[in-house]
């Protein structure tokens, strides 16, 4: 299931060799696309309508990232959070084209200040779609036995991400989809990025057959879509044994 990142990949949907530890997976790795060499926008009305008033929050993040929250650092050093600050690291890249009528409009949407109480649900208004970028920030609690990220369609589970930390005594992340109340078959990924204690950033970027999963700046993991119809997920809930900083989503 592992593959490597690139964002001429992230935007094209082809697959290259899994180059794992690339210090940025989509925006930051060698050979990246100078700005302007993007795709240009889609068509207007290629996205959904607008959303409903008030769906979004739109506040800043508080604090950097990594690293325990500064008071006052937002927007923080360039690249320190990839927010729109345009330094290195910073995402999404400087220069990109903000398609029109975009649904979700560009730049972060849906990020509550501060500490964010854990089960936590982060809507997806008009659900889910290629280029939305999903952004969770957060640290592992110390002992911790595991986190889970549900994209929902109603009481359905699209894409389960669960890392766990002691599975007879081993770490794994384990991924799978649930329909009418049945699991499918499980995809595991033996390679672990979470540490108990630690903060991380997990980027989930939707892509057309496939979530692409990176952690702190690396690719990770990407799961086929089993479930097709991708407007439909319109819930992200985040659980586990974590202390929540932000959950927000953006279109790159
Ligand atoms: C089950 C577990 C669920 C879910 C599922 C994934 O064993 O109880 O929470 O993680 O595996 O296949």
């Amino acid at each position: 299931m592992a593959d490597s990142f690139s964002l001429q990949d992230a935007l094209s949907g082809s697959a290259n060799p899994n180059h794992q530890g690339w210090h940025g997976p989509w925006g930051n790795q060698p050979g990246q696309a100078p700005p302007g060499a993007y795709p240009g926008p889609p068509p207007p009305g290629a996205y959904p309508g607008p959303p409903p008033p008030g769906a979004y929050s739109g506040q800043a993040p508080p604090g950097a990232y990594p690293g325990p929250p500064a008071p006052g650092a937002y927007p923080g050093p360039p690249g320190a959070y990839p927010g729109r600050s345009g330094g290195p690291g910073a995402y999404p890249p400087p220069g990109q084209p903000s398609p029109p009528g975009a649904h979700p409009a560009p730049g972060p949407h849906g990020i509550p200040a501060g500490p964010l109480t854990v089960p936590y649900d982060l809507p997806l208004p008009g659900g889910v779609m290629p280029r939305m970028l999903i952004t969770i920030l957060g640290r592992v609690k110390p002992r911790a036995n595991g986190l889970v990220l549900n994209f929902k369609r109603g009481y359905d589970i699209a894409f389960h991400f669960n890392p766990r930390f002691n599975e007879n005594n081993r770490r794994v992340i384990v991924c799978n989809t649930k329909l009418d109340n049945n699991w499918g078959k499980e995809e595991r990924q033996m390679v672990f990025p979470f540490e108990s204690g630690k903060p991380f950033k997990i980027q989930v970027l939707v892509e057309p057959d496939h979530f692409k999963v990176a952690v702190n700046d690396a690719h990770l993991l990407q799961y086929n879509h089993r479930m097709r119809n991708l407007k439909e997920i319109s819930k992200l809930e985040i659980s586990g044994d974590i202390d929540l900083t932000s959950a927000s989503y953006s279109m790159i």
